[in-house]
């Protein structure tokens, strides 16, 4: 396995139970958010989601792919009756940033009219994919409709937001790791990584 630098010490940590520090140790630069401190925060917003949403028809909608590792700690977080539903985007493509185009690759298998739909990102980066969805949804006429995002980059808004709940704010840096991809790697990372620029800008070391 490469030495990793001591920046990366707190990655080795982390992964000390997985087989992963020489993959880790060639692409993470370091770590943003620890695999603690995301479950100590889902803790706190599944309790605000029991209190807001207690005795209402709660459907959760998790915004595929990279909201799945959130939405199944959260679910088991909330405590109240819910369920959960499925929709699959696709903005990205194989880019590291949004083409500002919001394609519905899978939508709902069930009607949200009248129900309190919560829709379960991963992050919000411009906004596009949520303002698209919102747009969408708002449509179908649900009782309320709300957000709740793992992580938000304010810096990188092209569009206004509204009604979210954010789990952490962070940086303008590519971040990798709980759900969230480069070119559909990383997700099974426990924590919030930033990824070093080489990897997704050949010749930029
Ligand atoms: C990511 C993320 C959000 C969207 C946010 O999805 O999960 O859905 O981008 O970006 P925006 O605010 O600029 O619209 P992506 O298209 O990368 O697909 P994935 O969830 O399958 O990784």
């Amino acid at each position: 396995m490469a030495e990793c630098s001591p920046a990366v010490a707190m990655v080795k940590e982390e992964c000390a139970d997985a087989d992963v520090q020489g993959q880790l140790c060639q692409d993470i630069e370091r770590v943003l958010i620890s695999a603690e401190e995301i479950q100590d925060r889902i803790r706190e917003l599944g309790r605000q989601i029991d209190e807001r949403y207690s005795g209402k028809d709660l459907l959760l909608i998790a915004v595929l792919k990279g909201s799945i590792v959130f939405i199944a700690d959260l679910m088991r977080a909330i405590s109240i009756p819910h369920e959960v539903d499925f929709l699959a985007t696709s903005s990205y493509g194989a880019s590291s940033t949004s083409s500002g185009v919001v394609r519905i690759m899978k939508d709902l298998n069930e009607p949200i009219e009248g129900r309190h739909a919560l829709l379960v990102e991963d992050i919000i980066d411009s906004g596009h994919t949520l303002a698209y969805l919102t747009r969408l949804f708002s449509a179908r006429n649900p009782a309320s409709l709300e957000i709740v995002t793992l992580l938000d980059k304010p810096s990188r808004r092209e569009v206004d937001i509204e009604l979210f709940w954010t789990g952490f704010s962070v940086p303008n840096e590519f971040v990798i790791g709980y759900g969230l991809d480069f070119n559909q790697k990383y997700r099974n990372l426990p924590y919030i990584g930033v990824l070093k620029p080489e990897v997704y800008e050949p010749g930029s070391e």
